[in-house]
C-alpha cells in the first residue's frame, strides 16, 4: 500500500475493489490488526496499533474485529454452535452457549446447532462463520470475498446478514469483493490498483 488515507465508518459498508493483487487483502489485514504498516499509521478508535501491546492486540482480535473468509474457516471437529461459542470461551464471556445459540438465530441457524460443518451446505457455513464473527458484537467486520465460494442466491443471503452486521449492529464493514453484487449493496466502493486508492465512490 502507498499513500492510502481513508477513514472506514462505524455503521458503514464499504467494498474494496480491484484486479487480484492489487492489494484487497493486505489493506483487510491492515484494518484488522493482522498485519502493521512499515511506515503510515493505523488507526482503531483512534489508536495506533502498532502502538499496541500483545495483551490489547489480542483483545482487539479477539472481541473487536470480526473476521469472514472466503472458506469460512470453521473448525471441523466443532458443532456449529461450538464454532460461535468458541470465541466467547476464549474471552472468558459468561453465559457462552446461549449468547452463541442467539446468533446462531439470528443467521436462521438455530436448527443446525449440533450439526459438523460438513453436515452444512457452503452457504449455511458461511453464515455460521458470521454469527462467529458477530458474537461479540466487534466495531469492525472484516470480510475478505465473504461470497467468492458460494452460488448467487446463498451469496445474496450473505451479503443481506452483512449489511445488518453494518445497521444493526453498528459495526463498520469493510468487505474485499470481486463481485458486482457485492459491492452494489456497499455504502462506499473503493478501487483499489497497484496499492493505490484509485477512486472513491459513496452512494
Ligand atoms: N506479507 C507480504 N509481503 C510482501 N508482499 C506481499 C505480502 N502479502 C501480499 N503481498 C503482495 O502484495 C500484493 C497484494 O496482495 P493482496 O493479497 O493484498 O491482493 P488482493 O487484492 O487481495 O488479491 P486477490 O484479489 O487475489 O485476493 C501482491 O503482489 C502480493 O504478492
Ligand atoms: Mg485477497
Amino acid at each position: 500500500m502507498r499513500g492510502v488515507s481513508f477513514e472506514f465508518e462505524a455503521g458503514k459498508v464499504t467494498a474494496l475493489l480491484g484486479r487480484s493483487g492489487c492489494g484487497k487483502t493486505t489493506l483487510l489485514n491492515l484494518c484488522g490488526a493482522m498485519d502493521f504498516p512499515t511506515s503510515g499509521e493505523v488507526l482503531i478508535a483512534g489508536k495506533p496499533t502498532a502502538a499496541l501491546g500483545d495483551r490489547e492486540l489480542t483483545a482487539l482480535r479477539r472481541t473487536g474485529i470480526g473476521f469472514v473468509f472466503q472458506f469460512f474457516q470453521l473448525l471441523p471437529s466443532l458443532t456449529a454452535l461450538e464454532n460461535v461459542e468458541l470465541p466467547l470461551l476464549l474471552a472468558g464471556a459468561k453465559n457462552t452457549e446461549a449468547k452463541a445459540l442467539e446468533r446462531l438465530r439470528w443467521v436462521e441457524l438455530e436448527h443446525k446447532a449440533n450439526s459438523l460443518p460438513w453436515q452444512l451446505s457452503g452457504g449455511q457455513m458461511q453464515r455460521v462463520a458470521i454469527a462467529r464473527a458477530l458474537v461479540h458484537n466487534p466495531k469492525i467486520l472484516v470480510a475478505d470475498e465473504p461470497t467468492g465460494n458460494l452460488d448467487t442466491a446463498s451469496g445474496d443471503a450473505i451479503l443481506k446478514l452483512i449489511r445488518r452486521a453494518a445497521s444493526e449492529f453498528g459495526a463498520a464493514v469493510i468487505m474485499a469483493t470481486h463481485s458486482g453484487e457485492a459491492a452494489d449493496i456497499a455504502d462506499t466502493r473503493i478501487r483499489m490498483r497497484d496499492g493505490l486508492i484509485q477512486s472513491v465512490e459513496t452512494a
